[in-house]
């Protein structure tokens, strides 16, 4: 029986061709900045998202840590959303490292964060008061629908911010998919951040990396601060190459994984006993609700996982999500949305 894991696209393996790259990189040391593989990668990341230069890091988290702490001083305040990834789900690391404090701004559904609202979290200038230095987006907004913001609103959020002096950082850790989705060049998303960080190790199927883009002096001194938490990585060549086919062969595909998510959504919408706001589904990822008593969240999960299904409940509630992403096929759709019906029925 073929496993459907359906929990996160961080699941995804390597295809032949990345372990194959993998296999002939030719490395050096990366610390000295001697390692040809990172260097191509840096440079094709920085093109990727219109910026001058990038730096490549272990991970997403770790992308979105190095930038609070280069752009923020300790006691200065950033401004974030109630359901970032980096509020909720990075450990407060920017707290914990860097002394930073979040100020957090209520998300809207569709991930964005009203102006009206973000204006009144910046702060004045007061002897009382943290200064207010960043303001965090989130494209695709993982916790909001995984919905993707548009060029316009970014472009709105980073006129505000340079009208009060502060700087944005974009958590675009899937940010192919949100340009995929809305049929925009990824460089229209970032223009108006001043640094945005996206991984190769989701959707684009790299096993490990991320990667920081910004100007040239940003990202020198953010070259800094990964090495101050024992980021900086030797014959990272290695790990590069899969980030570097990554980007040459798997951003297109990202529509199949989208349209895959639109079908379930829509099956999934025809199941009585399950609850799913239809419209919301953009990219690959997709939220829904078990709305029937005779099953517990607990027993749902169970049950779908001995039929071969497996996906994430998020927290003990009755609310679920579900990743499509590469290697889950259309057969696999129908195959996931006939044991949903069937754990529903059997119940
Ligand atoms: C929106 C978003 N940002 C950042 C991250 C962190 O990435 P990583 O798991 O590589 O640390 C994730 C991980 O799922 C994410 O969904």
């Amino acid at each position: 029986m073929k496993v459907i894991d359906l929990r996160s696209d961080t699941v995804t393996l390597p295809t032949a061709t990345m372990r194959e790259a993998m296999c002939q990189a030719e490395v050096g040391d990366d610390v000295f900045r001697e390692d040809p593989t990172v260097n191509r990668l840096e440079k094709m990341a920085a093109e990727c998202m219109g910026k001058q230069a990038a730096l490549f890091v272990a991970s997403g988290t770790m992308g979105n840590l190095v930038c609070t702490l280069t752009h923020c001083a300790r006691g200065e305040e950033v401004i974030l959303g109630s359901r970032s990834h980096i509020f909720l789900n990075e450990a407060g690391g920017m707290s914990a490292l860097g002394g930073i404090q979040p100020h957090i701004v209520e998300n809207q559904p569709d991930g964005t964060m009203r102006l009206e609202d973000i204006e009144s979290a910046i702060r004045g200038d007061d002897v009382h008061w943290p200064r207010t230095r960043l303001i965090c987006l989130e494209n695709t907004h993982n916790y909001c629908n995984g919905s993707a913001l548009s060029a316009q609103y970014i472009d709105s959020v980073g006129a505000l911010a340079r009208c009060h002096g502060l700087s944005v950082h974009l958590d675009g850790a899937r940010i192919f998919n949100a340009a995929v989705a809305l049929g925009v060049n990824a460089k229209e998303l970032t223009r108006s951040v001043d640094s945005v960080i996206f991984c190769f190790s989701k959707g684009l199927s790299a096993p490990v990396g991320s990667v920081v883009c910004g100007p040239s002096d940003f990202i020198a001194e953010a070259r800094r601060t990964r090495k101050v938490l024992g980021g900086g990585m030797r014959q990272a060549g290695i790990i590069a190459a899969a980030g570097i086919t990554a980007l040459e062969q798997m951003v297109d595909r990202l529509a199949e994984d989208h349209t895959n998510a639109r079908r379930l959504a829509a099956g999934i919408a025809q199941i009585k006993g399950l609850s799913i706001d239809v419209r919301a589904v953009q990219t690959n990822i997709i939220y829904f609700e078990l709305a029937s008593d005779r099953l517990s969240s607990e027993q749902f999960v169970a049950r779908l996982e001995k039929k071969g299904i497996k996906l994430l409940c998020l927290g003990g509630s009755s609310c679920f999500r579900i990743v499509t992403h590469y290697g889950i096929e259309a057969e696999d759709v129908d195959v996931t949305l006939a044991a949903l019906r069937e754990v529903i029925e059997e119940s």
